[in-house]
């Protein structure tokens, strides 16, 4: 039986030989070589959360105040936040209502002569419509930022999670598909741009290069009085080497975890495929391969999201999240106009009401069998609703 990260050994003896190798970096730059490996990128820069990552990725897009950033609404704020930590203007975009995703004409109508690039989030590990999304950038000359933090090994057109913007963004939070606890990667495939915000996530140090490694050989160059270190203001987001160590192991693992998800979306899509009188569950986008960070659906406006909550724990289920406030509902932002957008309710008519009526299921399952019980419930809860509606 396939055994969750919490149970297992092989993180703690990779933790445990970081140590005993004295922390010198050996391990991040392992980690940074497979992790680009595995998603089948040129560049990994490892960070301490997939927040960091995000505002990386806006310095080393040049991102300045008056700049805009079209992020989607309906998303865990730290992607609209984004823009904002470079004193950029985050553009909300409504979703598609049916993908829950951001939508390609929503994107549309938001742009201006300001808009300089977007953010697009692969919400609940499913990637959203590049085909239209990367057309809309080549012909308005946009950066893109994917924020993957919610996928991994999910796929549109064959092409992995990843391929599509000019950066990837990763989160290794203890909910995500591999986890250091906390952490976050940044993916790129153009070499300056690896350059430029490893940079950034590191101290700004003259001698880092574009791929991972030591990049303080020279101890008799570097100890000397006169040596210049720092040619731009880093941020020190580094990712600590416990965590690189651990994040390895993750990896070694990393087509069982994704799969075991992936398996645990499937039950769901099961349970739930005779009742979309009362439920939306999250569609899939043509020739896309979901890597179900959750098992998302919209209940019926007639069913109380409480009540439904209780239902399904009364039967056995789990806990479960709702959606997160829309980012310019929180109180950090809402009633704030920035740029030409007043951050209030009717802003993103689509992504309010998804929000209100959201369930998002954990698919993070240790076995197979368990995530099968809790799929039975939820069906349970299901036909309860269907007859008492
Ligand atoms: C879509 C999305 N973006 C960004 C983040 C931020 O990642 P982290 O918690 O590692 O900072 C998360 C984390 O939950 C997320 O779900």
């Amino acid at each position: 039986m396939f055994k969750f990260w919490r149970n297992n050994s092989e993180e703690l003896a990779m933790v445990e030989k970081a140590i005993k190798s004295g922390l010198k970096g050996h391990y991040i730059e392992e980690f940074e070589n497979k992790f680009a490996e595995r998603t089948k990128s040129k560049y990994a820069i490892s960070l301490n959360s997939g927040t960091s990552a995000l505002e990386v990725s806006m310095m080393a897009l040049d991102l300045k105040p008056g700049d805009e950033v079209i992020v989607p609404a309906l998303t865990f704020s730290a992607s609209c936040f984004a823009p904002l930590y470079v004193g950029a203007t985050p553009v909300f975009a409504d979703i598609d209502p049916d993908t829950f995703l951001i939508s390609a004409d929503s994107i549309r109508k938001n742009i201006t002569p300001k808009t300089k690039a977007i953010i697009t989030v692969s919400l609940y590990g499913e990637l959203p419509d590049y085909n239209e999304i990367t057309q809309i950038c080549s012909e308005h000359n946009l950066k893109l930022v994917e924020d993957n933090a919610q996928s991994f090994d999910a796929k549109l057109n064959d092409k992995l999670q990843g391929s599509f913007g000019d950066f990837s963004i990763y989160s290794l939070q203890r909910s995500k598909h591999l986890t250091t606890g906390d952490g976050g990667v940044l993916t790129t495939n153009n070499e300056k741009l690896a350059l430029y915000a490893r940079k950034l996530s590191d101290l700004g140090y003259s001698t880092l290069q574009a791929s991972p490694g030591s990049h303080l050989k020279d101890k008799n160059k570097l100890q000397r009085p006169d040596f210049l270190r720092h040619d731009l203001l880093g941020k020190n987001f580094r990712l600590p080497e416990v965590c690189a160590a651990m994040a390895i192991s993750q990896l070694d693992k990393a087509t069982h975890l994704s799969n075991l998800r992936k398996k645990i979306g499937q039950l769901y899509l099961e349970a739930t495929k005779e009742f979309s009188n009362i439920i939306k569950v999250q569609k899939n986008i043509e020739n896309s391969e979901h890597s179900y960070w959750a098992f998302s659906f919209m209940l019926h406006e007639n069913i109380d999201w409480d009540v439904f909550k209780s239902k399904f724990m009364e039967l056995g289920g789990h806990q479960y999240y709702g959606c997160w406030q829309l980012a310019y509902l929180e109180p950090a932002l809402r009633g704030q106009k920035i740029g030409n957008q007043l951050f209030e309710k009717g802003l993103c008519p689509n992504s309010e009401k998804a929000q209100q009526r959201m369930v998002q299921l954990k698919t993070n399952f240790e076995t197979i069998h368990m995530a099968q019980e809790q799929a039975n419930i939820l069906k349970e809860t299901l036909i309860y609703f269907s007859k008492n509606l």
